[in-house]
């Protein structure tokens, strides 16, 4: 039962301290993240791998041996440089996005689509708290952009595309072999948040309406895209994992409070003591990336349709998002949405 987390995402204040408690409580550990868990020949693609945890799971998983995508808005190509320094590996590539707009990522896919090496893993990390609602390109509210909907856009295109394989659209070849560049992705991941468990119920209402909001809703909105997000990666492991055989893995994750640039909107006022905070209690980057990179490399996981960890302890997600109805509702939704954006590069 997650009942106690209600409310608690509600405003920054209140966030940061359950964050803080949250890293203290007891928590069985999942698995063990091995030296021999390596990425040798595998293609791993991460977004939003400018700052904070994106760009320390893209130094992690090129240490591991990986060739490593990572699609950025900001930071090119310095932080691609950075990382061979850190990791020592040079198969280090660097595509640009903005994930507020859809044909900057339908751009993205197209390129993905003509790689030599396609990914064989994706990390959806980006995400954003704002100070306040801003319009996207397309007119959607850019934190529903960032945190979900682009996600959504982005694997309906992979999919679309046959960089991966679902039954109820369109499966890669069956007769090209598995490997070299046919190979289809076999993980992917998302980042999310604890957070998701705040929200009461979903606002099917006003989905993917422009909403006017500011400092003191950004963080209880925050938790409910997290929770669309959720919801979504639930989903997304059904619709590709039928029949109870795994063809690729879904997994979600909340890595805890960590010292990044999340708080980059927070009034200037409130900065040096957030920045305090963060560096004292929060995991540094490089710590918290531990889950993602396990979810990403352990062969523990291999054939699983779906996983959820906070931390690198297992948890069930919330039942809103667990819900197959709600599920379904809101790849609906998305759906009905993407007519703004048809699945066309
Ligand atoms: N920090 C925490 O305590 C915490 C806790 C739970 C979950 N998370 C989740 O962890 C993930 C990573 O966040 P972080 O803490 O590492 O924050 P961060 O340091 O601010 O990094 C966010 C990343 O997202 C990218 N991004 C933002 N808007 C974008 C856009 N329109 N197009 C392309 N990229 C965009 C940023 O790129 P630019 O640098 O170009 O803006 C940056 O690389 C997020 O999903 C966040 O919700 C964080």
């Amino acid at each position: 039962m997650h009942e106690p987390y209600k409310k608690k995402y509600n405003n920054p204040v209140t966030a940061v301290i359950t964050g803080i408690c949250d890293l203290f409580k007891k928590k069985e550990i999942c698995g063990v993240l091995r030296e021999a868990d390596r990425l040798d020949g595998k293609t791993v693609f991460i977004d939003g791998a400018s700052s904070g945890l994106g760009f320390a799971v893209a130094v992690a998983i090129a240490k591991r041996g990986a060739r490593v995508m990572m699609a950025c808005r900001s930071g090119i190509p310095e932080k691609g440089e950075k990382v061979k320094q850190l990791s020592g590996n040079q198969d280090i590539h660097m595509l640009h996005v903005d994930l507020t707009d859809l044909s900057s990522i339908r751009h993205l896919v197209s390129v993905i689509r003509n790689l030599d090496h396609k990914p064989d893993i994706y990390i959806l990390n980006a995400g954003i708290v704002p100070k306040k609602s801003r319009k996207t390109p397309q007119g959607l509210e850019e934190m529903f952009m960032v945190n979900y909907f682009a996600k959504f856009v982005f694997i309906r295109l992979l999919i679309e595309n046959g960089l991966i394989p679902d039954a109820r659209y369109r499966m890669p070849d069956k007769s090209q072999p598995a490997t070299g560049n046919r190979q289809p992705a076999s993980r992917i991941l998302f980042v999310t948040s604890e957070s998701h468990r705040n929200p009461e119920k979903f606002d099917w209402d006003g989905f993917g309406n422009y909403k006017d909001y500011g400092i003191k809703q950004s963080m209880e909105l925050y938790g409910y895209y997290k929770l669309l997000l959720v919801t979504f990666s639930r989903e997304l492991s059904r619709q590709l994992n039928p029949d109870g055989k795994t063809i690729t893995s879904v997994f979600a994750m909340c890595p805890g409070p960590v010292n990044s640039n999340i708080a980059r909107e927070a009034p200037t006022i409130f900065q040096p003591l957030l920045k305090l905070i963060f560096a004292l209690f929060f995991k540094s980057p490089a710590a918290a990336a531990k889950p993602v990179v396990y979810l990403a490399a352990s062969p523990d996981l291999d054939g699983k349709p779906y996983d959820y960890l906070f931390l690198m302890s297992r948890q069930e997600i919330d039942e809103k998002a667990a819900d197959p109805g709600n599920g379904k509702r809101l790849w609906e939704l998305s759906e009905k949405l993407l007519k703004i954006a048809p699945l066309t590069l």
